[in-house]
């Protein structure tokens, strides 16, 4: 049974040298048009296609260095993080991917720069670094595509999250997984904005692997999900190329919608969304019939993110005064906040 990122990688680190320290940097990514469900849990391969929007400065930075202890020792956020501990197990399983059987012990830094506070996981932009700095520090040379696609093996997500804009992951059809990976469009829009409003910044009751899982094995709303996701993909896809942003805001907002009404429907239910996340989503209705240009989407947490233009960043803060606004094109001027 092959696996079209495992082989890549092996056969990559064929010609890898001795590690040097080598730093990477990925943004994280919201998605548009929601990933949810896999079709191969083994090679990590989606049910359908799902296009995101890349964060800019919030995001990870990681460097993998050669160890000067002969031992795997593992860094987040400035402090050493025991390697039994659940976040270093993922990590090193993927560092495994790499380097197979062969003795090569790393030392791994990895800084989030997204704000604790606003909740958002960070497992896109970390399995996004960790295979830069991986094909950094080895000296692999493969292309964004090729890292996409292995990328893919440690979170689903983290294939989009090697590029800054928007980034469709294509689905693929191919059984190995070899056309399953993200491409970015050649579209700029710099008056696109992104809003965080937090809700629960703690860990997240059930990961988004387990949640999809429990969905796609149990909610019989799912049948329906695969075609109606691949079908709002290519929507949004066009709205943003046509810059249209009222179309882009009502489909991201129903597909985000409709994602969380096939985890009510399963068997038991699955709500990522607690009280105060429907309070969010009702004052923006509310606000939106007054007016208001912004759309909602939300993801396997309960934190709301808010879409919206430039211009209505003024009015929009009038509704959420404690919205972190985003400019996901604004990272060519801006400093980064590692
Ligand atoms: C709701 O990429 O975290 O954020 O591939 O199992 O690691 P795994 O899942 P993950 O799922 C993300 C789900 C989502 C939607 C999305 O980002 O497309």
């Amino acid at each position: 049974m092959t696996n079209a990122a495992h082989t890549l990688v092996t056969c990559a680190m064929e010609r890898a040298i001795l590690p040097q320290t080598f730093t990477s940097y990925a943004p994280s990514n919201i998605a548009l048009s929601k990933y949810w469900g896999k079709r191969d849990k083994h090679r990590n391969l989606p049910l359908n296609s799902s296009l995101s929007i890349s964060l800019a400065d919030w995001g990870t930075k990681t460097t993998v260095a050669p160890s000067t202890d002969d031992r795997d020792r593992i860094w987040l956020n400035g402090a050493e993080v025991p390697c039994d501990d659940s976040f270093a197990v993922k990590a090193l399983a993927f560092v495994r991917l790499f380097r197979a059987n062969r003795q090569i012990p790393l030392h791994i830094k990895t800084e989030n720069s997204l704000p604790t506070a606003a909740g958002l996981a960070s497992s896109a932009s970390g399995f996004a670094a960790l295979t830069q700095a991986l094909n950094g520090a080895f000296g692999l040379e493969l292309s964004l595509p090729q890292q996409s696609m292995i990328a893919r093996l440690g979170s689903g997500s983290a294939c989009r999250s090697l590029w800054h804009g928007f980034v469709r992951w294509d689905r693929g059809i191919a059984e190995d997984g070899h056309d399953s990976l993200a491409s970015p469009l050649d579209v700029i829009w710099p008056e696109f904005r992104i809003g965080v409003v937090a809700v629960d910044t703690g860990p997240k009751a059930q990961s988004s692997r387990n949640g999809m899982n429990h969905t796609a094995e149990t909610s019989p709303l799912f049948q329906s999900w695969p075609e109606a996701a691949e079908a709002d993909c290519a929507k949004i896809e066009a709205s943003i190329i046509a810059h249209d942003f009222v179309h882009l805001g009502q489909l991201a907002e129903a597909n985000a919608l409709a994602m969380h009404a096939t985890m009510m429907a399963a068997r038991p239910s699955l709500s990522y969304l607690n009280a105060q996340s429907w309070a969010v989503l009702e004052r923006l209705w509310r606000a939106r019939q007054d007016g208001l240009q912004a759309y909602a989407t939300m993801d396997a947490g309960a934190n709301i993110k808010l879409l919206f233009l430039e211009a209505s960043t003024e009015p929009l803060q009038e509704v959420f005064p404690d919205v972190q606004v985003i400019e996901p094109f604004g990272f060519c001027t801006q400093q980064t906040r590692v």
